[in-house]
């Protein structure tokens, strides 16, 4: 797959995210630098440090947004975490290390899938064989060993079943039949594996425990079989799924997701701002405690090595994109070290009335398309006059004036008050007949009037 360029990039969230032009170029730049990296000679390479970035901004502007957008077009292990959720080693609460234990299982499932798709044909044929197998079986009243008869070594000891040259007619014909699609709901039993879950030890959760312990005692658990009657259907996804997992080389999986992780993985660090203490961090408290999630992120962005249950992982070359409103803390007040490994900073603007406009316009999924599309479903057709939509983003932004600013999230509430009636109404009105429906200036204007004038249904509603 050919990486995307930076103008590719900003192009997709354009799709989605109105404005903020300079926090999807650094993002955008960000991410091709990954890959500029990687066609560097390994000397070099390890000398080019990843140019992590903070997006600061008012609330509902578009940050996390941009994370969520940036993800589906990365082709790498991205995971976005809330700094705010972590707690500081020793405390309860999940520590900051895991956020790159679970971007490594993010890896392990995608290279996974990778290594699955390439052995999908060969595991797809075993698990035709079984199925066979168990088709004949639950025939003659035998169970599944007895009918994988060493004409059939794939049912009862796993080896590939599809390499065996067939001679025996009564499979031939049953392949035959399964391949026509004759049994799709018919019910047989099959056996099924699952490891059970870690419980919890002395009051932690899995992933508070040692990786190393945590991958012992899940060594200790034995796999639990059990047998359930589902349909053929079923059962084929089930099977391909087994085979798959013997063809699989787990090794190799893990030693490239590791490697995937380290060479291209991003971290989405939101709600930076929250493990900051306003002012000069030496207040007493819980903010001794954000000041101890700094403290435990600093070696994580700078470069250390995180034991997994799979192997160790090196973090110096992960990227790391922070966001925050910082209306309370600045910036600077995060520890210096800290600020100092997000040497990109990238400001995101307060919304405008007319950025409004178009958010509730333009956006592949913009709001005002949504609600259309909800009542075509009762076969209503919803039109939108320009100047009601110019309505609805005067009076969002005159509520984020007089109320708290929530930036674009006023959006939703003022669509939810413009249709409340009509979203009630809609079965009825089809049934009416009245299937045209045009949102005028007045119509936003009489439905939100009311609550526009009523301080406390303001608050409330808005
Ligand atoms: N510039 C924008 N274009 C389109 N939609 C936007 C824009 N900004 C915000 N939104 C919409 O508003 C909602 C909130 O945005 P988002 O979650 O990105 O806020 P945020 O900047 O992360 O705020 P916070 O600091 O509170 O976390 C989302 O549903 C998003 O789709
Ligand atoms: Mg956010």
């Amino acid at each position: 797959m050919k990486p995307l360029t930076p103008r590719e990039i900003v192009a997709q969230l354009d799709r989605h995210i109105i404005g903020q032009a300079p926090a999807k170029r650094a993002v955008a730049v960000a991410v091709r630098n990954r890959w500029r990296r990687q066609q560097l000679d390994r000397e070099l390479a390890r000398e080019v440090a990843p140019k992590n970035i903070i997006m600061v901004g008012p609330t509902g502007v578009g940050k996390t947004e941009i994370a969520r957008r940036l993800s589906s077009l990365v082709n790498a292990p991205f995971i976005k975490v809330e700094a705010s959720k972590y707690t500081e080693v020793g405390y309860h609460g999940r520590d900051v290390e895991s956020m790159i234990r679970d971007l490594l299982e993010l890896a392990v499932a995608m290279i996974r899938a990778q290594h699955a798709d390439t052995v999908r044909e060969q595991a797809e044929a075993c698990a035709e064989e079984r199925l066979v197998s168990l088709l004949l079986g639950e025939a003659i009243g035998s169970d599944d060993s007895r009918a994988a008869t060493p004409a059939d070594p794939g049912g009862a000891t796993g080896e590939p079943a599809a390499a065996v040259v067939e001679t025996n007619p009564v499979r031939q014909r049953m392949r035959q039949k399964l391949r026509e699609g004759l049994f799709e709901d018919r019910e047989i039993e099959i056996s099924i594996r699952h490891k059970q879950a870690i419980p919890i030890i002395g009051g932690a959760g899995p992933d508070q425990l040692d990786p190393g312990f945590a991958s012992m005692i899940e060594g200790i658990l034995p796999e639990r079989t059990s047998r359930r009657r589902v349909t053929v259907a079923r059962a084929r996804a089930i099977l391909i799924d087994q085979e798959t997992d013997k063809l699989l080389d787990t090794d190799k999986i893990i030693e490239q997701a590791i490697e995937r992780t380290e060479q291209s993985g991003i971290v989405f660090l939101d709600e930076l701002d929250k493990v900051v203490a306003p002012g000069d961090g030496r207040a007493g408290g819980a903010d001794v405690s954000r000041q101890g999630v700094q403290r435990d992120l600093l070696p994580i962005v700078e470069g250390s090595a995180v034991t997994t249950r799979h192997g160790v992982v090196h973090t110096d070359q992960i990227l790391f994109i922070a966001a925050g409103a910082f209306h309370n803390a600045s910036v600077s007040d995060l520890m210096p070290e800290l600020q100092g490994r997000f040497p990109i900073r990238v400001e995101l603007n307060a919304l405008t009335r007319d950025d409004f406009r178009r958010i509730l316009t333009e956006p592949d999924a913009a709001l005002t398309k949504q609600a259309a599309a909800l009542l075509a479903v009762e076969g209503i057709e919803v039109t939108f006059e320009p100047e009601a939509i110019e309505v609805m983003a005067e009076l969002a932004a005159e509520a984020n004036a007089g109320m708290e600013n929530i930036g674009a999230r006023r959006l939703v509430t003022v669509i939810e008050c413009v249709f409340e009636q009509i979203s009630f109404d809609a079965p009825d009105l089809a049934a009416a007949g009245d299937t045209r429906i045009t949102i005028t200036p007045a119509f936003v204007r009489e439905r939100l009037a009311a609550i526009m004038s009523d301080q406390d249904l303001r608050r409330f509603v808005l």
